[in-house]
């Protein structure tokens, strides 16, 4: 609402109004507000040490000696939190919330880190991932990748400074969006341990590897170099990470371990040497030396636009004119379609960008969803692949059969995404009597908590798996030696919290997922009448087998067949049922 249009706002400032006793302030309106208030107060009467300062005081037994705020009091208190000190307090929200959560966190925030920097340096991640335990729940994480390294001067604030990336104003799938990952852990660990974190990187062969040791003032948000120089190291390229923190280290489904395994399903081009805090140190060969396709940045699209945005965009725009403004923030908005749009919105197309108000910025919006636009370009979102999926799948989870869907790509709130779905049935390891396993990915990136409160969980229940020759307890998962796959990938992932462990439910997303499981489900259901249509046929071929021999001789012995009539009864017999078998 524009200024003007408040009611009752002057536009001249009044002169100062004379000082009115307390009492007289108080009419009786304000008397009657007063006496409603719960603890039964009264007013405190303006004094010297106070003038005009109206502050409620509470008298009777229960507001005894209560300490009583003033406006101006409060406002000696109020002051800016720094974001540092917001998630230091919260650090639930980020996914440090218990031990072992905490250790997981650390390293897929480094890890995811390095693939997205090899990936944009299209560099074939070879990874390095190491957790010692150093005794009394704290370890050392290391993570070292082969990726393109960091300069000096972005060093501390990447490491040392929260809500500071590269990803978070460009749309362009990644696996960090919002510039806090890296930095976070850091300060976990230095609110655990006390100790800064270590980075050694370094450009290119020709420069030395720096090494730099850092912590967060987390009351300013700011970097605060411990140590740095020049160090020798062994690589041409890359970054290594370390840090210290306070962890506790499980084997299961939540682990580490977990979390690597999953990693190498949706990144079979990554070569991963792990090495857990028991020293068990496993390699996961790349299955492909294929880098995924590489996807570019674009421009948000404008069916997807919210008014604050807009006007927010309309502020920071260089454009001069409206239909400029348009072409050049948005994507699939050519000069016509500009025009089109402002024709709807009834505005000039050479309207100046810095005079739109308030209300034309509602027209604006308006013309903009009445107008037919192209969908977004999906060049900016790169799927596994059915193959590659498949391919991941089979290095860790050995398995009779294996299906994989990727979905046409689909928009929601502007963003484009992708679908994918996989399963892997039977197999040695997978037990029959429990419900599917469900592998949950977001632009590659494993997600190990908040199943249920996960989108593609959800779309999992509410698939029929009936259908497709499996058990299902009504609205879960199914049950069998299932593991069923869900990847998103997108411009933007719209996880329900910072700390990025579960996708939200949009129903554009929950109604992919719902289909890209369905078409893996009818692959499985095909799989499964096969082999329930082999499993009778070799119980009828056994039948024959078995019993055809005892029939040969019961029919010599009944009508005394000479041996070879009886051979040729049989043979005849076997081929008669054995045609009438198919
Ligand atoms: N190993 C690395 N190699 C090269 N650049 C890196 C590396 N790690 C971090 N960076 C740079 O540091 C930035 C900040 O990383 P950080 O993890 O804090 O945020 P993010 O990855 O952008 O988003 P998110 O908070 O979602 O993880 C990244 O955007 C990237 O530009
Ligand atoms: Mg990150």
């Amino acid at each position: 609402m524009p200024h003007d249009e408040i009611p009752g706002l002057l536009t001249e400032r009044p002169a100062k109004p004379a000082p009115v006793p307390v009492e007289e302030q108080r009419g009786p309106a304000q008397e009657g507000t007063l006496r409603e208030l719960p603890l039964g107060g009264g007013t405190r009467p303006a004094t010297a040490e106070r003038p005009g300062e109206l502050a409620l005081t509470t008298v009777g037994a229960g507001g005894r000696g209560r300490r009583v705020e003033t406006a101006e009091s409060m406002a000696r208190q109020q002051r800016e939190i720094s974001v540092s000190e917001f998630f230091s307090k919260n650090r639930h929200l980020l996914g440090f919330d218990n031990p072992r959560k905490a250790l997981l966190t650390a390293v897929k925030e480094a890890v995811d880190n390095s693939l997205d920097a090899c990936e944009d340096a299209a560099i074939l991640p070879d990874m390095d991932i190491e957790i010692r335990d150093l005794g009394n729940d704290r370890f050392r994480v290391t993570v070292r990748d082969n990726g393109p390294g960091i300069v000096r001067g972005q060093i501390p604030n990447i490491f040392g400074k929260l809500l500071y990336g590269s990803k978070f104003h460009r749309l362009k799938m990644s696996r960090g969006q919002q510039g806090i990952g890296i930095s976070a852990a850091g300060m976990y660990g230095q609110l655990t341990t006390g100790k800064g974190i270590l980075v050694i990187t370094r450009t290119s062969a020709r420069k030395p590897a720096l090494f730099v040791e850092l912590r967060i003032d987390t009351k300013k948000n700011r970097p605060e170099i411990l140590r740095e120089g020049e160090v020798v190291w062994d690589f041409d390229h890359g970054t290594e990470v370390a840090l210290e923190l306070s962890g506790k280290y499980q084997r299961g489904r939540q682990s580490v371990d977990e979390y690597v395994r999953q990693t190498a399903v949706a990144n079979p081009h990554v070569r991963i040497r792990y090495r857990a805090p028991d020293a068990a140190v496993t390699v996961y060969e790349r299955s492909t030396g294929e880098l995924p396709p590489a996807v570019e940045a674009i421009k948000p699209h404008p069916h997807g636009v919210e008014l604050g945005v807009l006007q927010v965009m309309l502020k920071d725009s260089p454009a001069r004119s409206l239909q400029a403004f348009l072409q050049q923030e948005f994507s699939r908005v050519s000069a016509r379609v500009a025009e089109l749009i402002c024709e709807k919105a009834a505005l000039s197309p050479r309207a100046y960008v810095s005079r739109i108000n308030r209300s034309q910025v509602e027209q604006l919006l308006k013309g903009i969803a009445e107008t037919k636009l192209m969908a977004p370009p999906t060049n900016c979102v790169a799927p596994i692949g059915e193959a590659q999926l498949v391919k991941g799948l089979e290095s860790v989870v050995p398995a009779a059969f294996y299906a994989s869907t990727t979905r046409p790509p689909a928009v929601y709130r502007g963003n484009p995404f992708i679908i994918e779905a996989a399963l892997a049935y039977g197999g040695e390891g997978q037990e029959g009597d429990q419900p599917a396993r469900l592998f949950r990915f977001a632009n590659r990136v494993p997600l190990l908590y908040q199943q249920g409160g996960c989108c593609s969980a959800v779309a999992a229940g509410h698939v029929n798996w009936r259908n497709y020759g499996v058990q299902q307890p009504r609205g879960s998962l199914p049950m069998g030696p299932l593991t069923i796959v869900v990847h998103m990938a997108s411009v933007w992932v719209p996880f329900t919290s910072e700390s990025k462990e579960a996708i939200a439910s949009y129903p554009e997303i929950e109604e992919e997922m719902t289909l890209a499981l369905q078409e893996c489900g009818r692959k499985l259901r095909i799989f499964l009448s096969r082999k329930k249509r082999d499993a009778e046929q070799d119980r009828k071929r056994n039948y024959i087998q078995t019993y055809l021999p005892h029939i040969g001789v019961g029919l010599r012995d009944l009508i005394g067949l000479s041996e070879p009539e009886e051979l040729q009864v049989v043979s005849t017999l076997e081929t008669l049922l054995e045609r009438a078998r198919d």
